[in-house]
């Protein structure tokens, strides 16, 4: 981790313009803080991509890019892997946000981070599909940074996905059930009934469109024995299979069956 932030340090010194692919469901807590520091400390532009917001709530997409926006020298674009025609004018963003970094000699440098599965590769390979020269003899800044050229006086560095440690537990909650966490660091059914508590307070209708009624007062694990009676999973001995009816949960939530989802609001850490 300290080599890492060396490394990023290093990067960012030699960025212009800093793109962070962020998930649009839970665009606060896909933000790694020890990169949104560095930026902050050398003053470096953003370009904040809200990916993945064909699964966000549009409204509370619109309410994070105007919260974005209205930071210094950050702008903010909400996108999706399905439209890549605007995903490739990501460079042209990124160039109004720096524009006297315009040439061979001062030429625009960009760098991409963002944490796993936010779809930063998906994003990378629709830029460099089209105008990339992979570059041999060019160093990176470092060995785990490539660097891409898009076009003529436009460099693009990409970083590995990282997250930091010290994740604080209610993020750590809503990154598992984004599936940015992977799926040995945490238990399903406790991941399921975090989201389901969250959902029963803010999106009751849609669970209820494909749970079923859900009595008042439910919590996380109350969700959890709905969706296990509606489904008929059940153990040995006709208990509710709540490992079963987590995992339908959090596969409906990620994939947008259940409808489009976002777990966070700007300006209310706990909402
Ligand atoms: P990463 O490099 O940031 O780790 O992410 P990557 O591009 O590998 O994308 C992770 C998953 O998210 C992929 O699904 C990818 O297809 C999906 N994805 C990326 N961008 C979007 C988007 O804008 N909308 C939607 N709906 N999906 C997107 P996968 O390979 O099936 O992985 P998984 O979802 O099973 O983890």
């Amino acid at each position: 981790m300290v080599t890492a932030r060396k490394e990023a340090a290093l990067a960012m010194r030699k960025t212009d313009v800093v793109i962070e692919v962020l998930d649009a469901r839970v665009p606060r807590s896909a933000i790694n803080p020890i990169f949104e520091e560095l930026r902050r400390e050398n003053g470096r532009a953003a370009l904040k991509v809200l990916n993945k917001s064909d699964l966000a709530d549009p409204e509370r997409t619109r309410r994070w890019l105007a919260w974005f926006c209205s930071q210094p020298g950050v702008k903010a674009i909400a996108l999706s892997a399905k439209a890549p025609k605007e995903a490739k004018r990501i460079p042209e963003y990124a160039q109004a946000l720096a524009p006297n970094r315009n040439s061979p000699l001062k030429p625009l440098r960009m760098m991409i981070l963002g944490i796993p599965n936010v779809g930063k590769s998906t994003l990378m390979n629709t830029l460099l599909a089209r105008t990339v020269t992979k570059v041999g003899d060019e160093p990176a800044v470092t060995k785990s940074h490539h660097r891409h050229e898009l076009g003529r006086g436009r460099w693009l560095t990409d970083t590995p996905g990282m997250l930091w440690p010290g994740i604080e537990q209610g993020a750590a909650l809503k990154l598992a059930a984004t599936h940015s966490i992977g799926r040995n660091a945490y238990d399903n059914a406790e991941v399921a009934a975090g989201l389901g508590s969250y959902l029963i307070d803010q999106y009751r209708p849609l669970l209820e469109q494909r749970f079923g009624p859900i009595p008042e007062g439910s919590s996380g694990h109350g969700l959890l024995q709905v969706i296990a009676q509606h489904r008929g999973f059940l153990i040995k001995g006709g208990a509710p299979d709540l490992e079963r009816a987590a995992r339908v949960l959090l596969g409906e939530f990620r994939d947008g069956t259940l409808g489009r989802i976002t777990l966070e609001i700007p300006d209310a850490p706990d909402a």
